[in-house]
């Protein structure tokens, strides 16, 4: 382990009796980078970062966030780390300036730092022209950005985002990592799990992560590049029932009004693209692809 980088671990594991939730994990994650942790529900991630904000003791193993070690100063690690939990955890019944003020109390903001923080966070999180609303009436969107905002207050250098999306549309989805890149030139480091994986090719490095160990981890681009054998392609044209049935394509699905297939071998896409009168593509896979392929759910396994 390395107090330079923002966080990492060595062989973090966490039992609940005889059950092993996160087991032996080893993390590197460099300072002022975007961190994308995916996984199936139940893989272990809610629980890996509670680890590593401090909240639960890890069963063995170690970690060290932003140079301290959480095992033995946990309390030192919450002070260094921005937290939006997965379940929200604002209170519905108070405005947003309420939440602010009273969460920058829990989080000890000095008071004669809570002016300019209150608003640099409502300005980031653009909820300036919110602050009299009541928490709970806020659309989904908007209560992220204001658990955001909330989890923001104490300086973090490092910031923990269990499904920040969630429940999110596509617009603000958007919008709330755009926030995060804002973050990130700033310097914070972002650890992030989401469902959805087009987010995270916003990501510097993505881990997977099943049963609670790591299956995969590289930048996204470099992951789908080393997941490319050359078999999926893009179809123009044709008929999907006559490229359905036809031997030399092992799946197929319709994208808008092409196809996206994949092939027995790369070889026969010139003769594919002949005899169906198509026009045959190599297309490199989705990160949904890689993601299903490493979990060991990928077609053809
Ligand atoms: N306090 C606990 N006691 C017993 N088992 C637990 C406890 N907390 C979590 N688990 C189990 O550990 C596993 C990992 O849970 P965790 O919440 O970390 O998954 P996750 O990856 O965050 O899933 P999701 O995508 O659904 O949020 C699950 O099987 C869960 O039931
Ligand atoms: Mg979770």
């Amino acid at each position: 382990m390395t107090a330079d980088l923002a966080l990492s671990s060595e062989a973090l594991t966490k039992r609940f009796g005889d059950f092993v939730a996160v087991d032996q994990l080893d993390l590197r994650v460099e300072r002022g980078t975007i961190f994308g942790f995916l996984g199936a529900n139940g893989a272990g991630k809610t629980t890996t970062i509670r680890m590593l904000c401090g909240l639960l003791a890890p069963t063995s193993g170690e970690a060290l966030v932003d140079g301290v070690d959480v095992g033995r100063r946990p309390e030192e690690v919450k002070a260094r780390i921005g937290y939006m939990a997965q379940k929200f955890a604002l209170y519905n019944d108070l405005t947003v300036d309420e939440n602010i003020r009273f969460f920058a109390d829990v989080y000890l903001v000095p008071r004669k730092k809570m002016r300019d923080r209150r608003a640099f966070v409502l300005s980031t999180t653009g909820l300036e022209d919110r602050v009299k609303t009541l928490t709970g009436t806020l659309p989904a969107g908007i209560k992220q950005r204001l658990a955001l905002a909330v989890a923001l207050l104490h300086e973090p250098r490092v910031l923990f985002l269990d499904e920040p999306t969630a429940g999110v549309d596509p617009l603000s989805r958007r919008a709330f990592w755009r926030l995060i890149h804002q973050l990130k030139d700033q310097g914070t480091t972002v650890f992030v799990t989401t469902h959805h994986l087009d987010e995270a090719e916003n990501c510097d490095q993505v881990l997977f992560m099943q049963a609670g160990r790591a299956v995969g981890l590289g930048p996204p681009r470099a992951l789908r590049a080393g997941a490319d054998r050359g078999d999926r392609v893009r179809i123009t044209g044709g008929s999907g029932p006559a490229l359905r049935e036809d031997p030399r394509v092992l799946e197929i699905y319709a994208m808008g009004s092409r196809w996206h297939a994949r092939l027995r071998h790369p070889a026969e896409a010139a003769a594919l693209a002949r005899d169906h009168g198509v026009e045959v593509l190599p297309v490199s896979p989705t990160l949904e692809e890689v993601f299903l392929e490493a979990i060991g759910e990928g077609a053809g396994r």
